[in-house]
């Protein structure tokens, strides 16, 4: 059980707080490259920060304050131009670094007093990779933005999808170290709830956390499987400081404020020997819903739609101080300490942990993954299809089971990608 005082220091993400501090050591994804491609300008808020992220004309990205440091017009308002984003209230430019670069009047009326020179609003440098635009709050220099493994995967339908969430981010990151739920809330609820009167999801029996550079792993033995199974040798990763990562798809929970998350995930599905070479120019992007629209229940009918009903159902921010951990919570009670351990180590100037700043190491930061081989080279359809029942492991889903909503037009290019009959 935790103190009023730990449980506050675990979820406070604004600035000059420790938590806070902590998480501005990394690159946050926000939004997708293709976002931006649709509309040049996008409302971001992050960490209690209202920002607005452009690319303008000539591709470079931006992340300024929201509001015009003029008489506060809302910048995602504002219009691109070949260098910078303008305010489309009087016309001041900013540049990515956020100096004012023009204001036009002033420059006719008192041209030799370069006011503009003057003027500089809250930037903050974003860099794309893997389909997604990150952010860095943080002091320079600023770190890399992580090369993880399967970013440089090829042959993959990959696919982005947003869910902003009213809860603290940390009880979704606690989430991602609690294997137990897997069995309960996604196996023997499904059952429940499609009314199927069958045997129940197969018992954990053993559970194993460690610590490793980039994270926690997670291992886990369950009635029917011995300690050979890739879910004990491999196990599954808890990625520092945000993330989960199950092998072919990364779910970051991203900190909007104290209340709020966006949860990004990152899907990858192997397309089959068959349907090589395949290649994406845009990797879409979609927003979940979270609630039904019709009966404004939560949507209980995918993977992270539970998780979500779970995480919200603990509260806006879960109040630990009246919980009652048992040996199922071994590995949050380890990522807490370590979280609480690291904001020390920030307070202090020390480095903090998975913090990536060699180039060559980033080229590709290899992950604990089962059944990495066939996500790298592929199978023949008809294996992945007989395979498809069972995980762990690259299968061939006939559709998206993650999170309710996918649009259509991504459904019937998944499908595509895949082979499948549409
Ligand atoms: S408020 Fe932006 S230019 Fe005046
Ligand atoms: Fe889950």
């Amino acid at each position: 059980m935790l103190s009023e005082k730990q449980n506050r220091a675990l979820t406070e993400v604004g600035a000059g707080t420790g938590m806070g501090e902590l998480l501005r050591r990394y690159w946050m994804p926000i939004a997708a490259v293709a976002e931006l491609d649709d509309r040049p300008t996008k409302p971001v808020r992050l960490m209690g920060e209202d920002l607005v992220l452009y690319r303008d004309r000539s591709g470079t990205y931006g992340l300024l304050d929201r509001h015009c440091a003029h008489r506060r017009a809302d910048l995602c308002y504002g219009f691109t131009e070949e260098h910078g984003l303008r305010c489309h209230y009087h016309g001041w430019l900013y540049a990515e670094t956020g100096q004012c670069l023009a204001q036009p009047f002033e420059e006719v009326a008192h041209p030799e007093a370069r006011f503009k020179d003057r003027i500089t609003i809250k930037a903050y440098p974003v860099e794309a990779k893997a389909g997604l635009l990150w952010a860095y709050l943080g002091p320079a220099p600023a770190p890399l933005v992580p090369t993880w493994e399967p970013f440089t995967w090829t042959n993959g339908f990959v696919q982005i999808v947003f869910a902003e969430i009213p809860c603290n981010w940390f009880q979704a990151q606690e989430n991602s170290i609690d294997p137990v739920h897997f069995e309960w809330l996604h196996g023997n609820w499904s059952r429940v709830l499609s009314g199927v009167d069958g045997p129940k999801a197969p018992t954990h029996l053993k559970l194993g956390f460690e610590e490793f550079e980039y994270g926690f792993v997670y291992r886990r033995v369950m009635e029917g499987y011995s300690e050979t199974n890739d879910l004990w040798t491999v196990g599954r990763t808890c990625l520092w400081p945000n993330c989960l990562f199950t092998g072919a798809h990364f779910e970051w929970r991203v900190p909007i404020d104290d209340g709020t998350t966006l949860s990004v995930g990152w899907f990858f599905d192997r397309v089959p020997n068959e349907m090589e070479p395949f290649t994406q120019d845009r990797i879409p992007y979609w927003d979940a819903p979270f609630r039904d629209p019709v009966t404004g229940r939560f949507i209980t009918t995918h993977v992270m739609n539970q998780d979500f009903i779970a995480w919200v159902g603990q509260g806006t921010v879960a109040d630990r101080t009246e919980e009652h951990l048992g040996e199922s919570d071994r590995g949050i009670i380890m990522m807490r300490r370590k979280m609480l351990e690291e904001i020390e180590v920030v307070a202090a100037g020390g480095e903090a942990k998975a913090v990536i700043r060699d180039a060559e190491a980033n080229r590709s930061i290899s992950l604990p993954i089962i059944g990495r081989d066939r996500y790298v080279k592929g199978a023949p359809r008809a294996q992945l299809v007989r395979e498809a029942s069972s995980t762990p492991g690259p299968i061939l889903p006939e559709g998206f089971v993650f999170l309710a909503g996918q649009p259509e037009a991504i459904r019937a290019a998944y499908r595509r990608a895949m082979g499948l009959e549409e």
